[in-house]
């Protein structure tokens, strides 16, 4: 079966087996041991298919949309196929305020608790109550608080310990009526006040399509790479050397730094190679140029990685998902 299409890198990786449940009943159905070696996919818009066979795929097609409220909040139960940016949309047309910050975000409801998908100064976490979560091992939904989700920057417990170990299947959002913008964010500060969601929403876009290519036509998977965190003292010694080097400051001792800089600045914007190359307007962004391999872009991320290393002795994590043809999921670009 293949899964060109099913990917926004748009590589041509095959899998022996796709499954597309649309019940829990369907995903009980699904045989145990294909289960334990299947990888979950929505959109395919953060994962890497590394190798030209990927493991069995179990492609969700779970659908709708329950909205309720209460004096205080909004409730949204949304299943998980749902199509993100068509929820913010949705969302921003019924008066609901406060994900605006995370339009044309691509990807799956399903998908955005896994990696806590972010922007603009807004996580997803910060507005979900609970997940169900579909255990393969049990065979039997299991919900867990916002709290249990362990929600970080670009990671919950769905990425770490239950990875490969269930499905999300609805996610459970609460959304206060009492609306709050967040414009801390570069490209948001300087709108003209009263900030209403519609403003920002509209900024948002336009910011997001300025900067970052669309899949349709030049296929990546947004950031590739997570910006580093790292540590006060390694940030002042850089900042000696580099005093223009943009920086978040996370708390007391800890900083993130901006990897779309460090790549720039190691002179990669724009570069390419074997068909991969770094975005020319976003250097974050590693874009399937012409018909690239997954080995190609497990390269040409190594590339990048042993660049940065090199000049700024800082190493960068992969945002992006890497699936290997086994189903043991690993982050490994080649580097040590
Ligand atoms: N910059 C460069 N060169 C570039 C691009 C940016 O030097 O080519 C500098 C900018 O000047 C800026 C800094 O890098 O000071 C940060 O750039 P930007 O604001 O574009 O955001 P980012 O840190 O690269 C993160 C998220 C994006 C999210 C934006 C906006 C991660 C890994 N990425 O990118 O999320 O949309 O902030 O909030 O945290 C994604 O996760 O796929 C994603 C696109």
């Amino acid at each position: 079966f293949p899964l060109q299409t099913l990917n926004s890198l748009n590589i041509a990786a095959v899998t022996a087996e796709i499954f597309f449940p649309t019940t829990e009943q369907d995903l009980a159905n699904i045989p145990q041991e294909k289960t334990a070696a299947s990888y979950v996919l929505g959109e395919g818009s953060n994962t890497l298919f590394c190798d030209k066979k990927a493991p069995i795929i179990i492609k969700p097609n779970f659908k709708g949309i329950k909205i309720t409220e209460d004096e205080h909040d909004f409730y949204l139960q949304v299943a998980c196929a749902e199509n993100w940016h068509e929820l913010v949309m949705l969302c921003a047309r019924r008066g609901i305020n406060g994900l605006e910050n995370l339009a044309l975000i691509p990807g799956s409801v399903g998908a955005a608790p896994v990696q806590n998908i972010g922007a603009y100064g807004v996580e997803v976490g910060d507005f979900i109550e609970r997940v169900s979560w579909f255990n393969f091992a049990t065979r039997k939904q299991q919900t867990f608080s916002r709290q249990a989700c362990q929600f970080g920057y670009r990671t919950s417990i769905f990425k770490q310990s239950l990875n490969g170990r269930g499905v999300i299947t609805q996610v459970h959002f609460k959304i206060p009526k009492a609306w709050q913008p967040v414009v801390d964010y570069q490209g948001l500060k300087e709108l003209p006040s009263p900030q209403t969601p519609e403003n920002i929403l509209h900024q948002v876009i336009a910011l997001r399509q300025a900067k970052l290519p669309d899949p349709a036509r030049l296929p990546n998977a947004g950031s590739f790479f997570k910006n580093p965190v790292v540590s006060q003292e390694v940030f002042q010694a850089l900042q000696a050397q580099h005093p223009k080097m943009p920086y978040y400051r996370q708390n007391q001792q800890q900083v993130k730094l901006a990897a779309a800089w460090l790549i720039e600045q190691s002179g990669l914007k724009g570069q390419r190679r074997a068909g991969v190359g770094v975005h020319d307007q976003q250097a974050l962004v590693v874009v399937n140029f012409n018909q690239a391999s997954g080995e190609d872009v497990v390269a040409f991320a190594a590339y990048i990685q042993t660049q940065v290393q090199d000049k700024f002795n800082i190493s960068l994590e992969p945002e992006v998902r890497f699936i290997r043809s086994k189903s043991t999921e690993s982050c490994d670009t080649g580097q040590s």
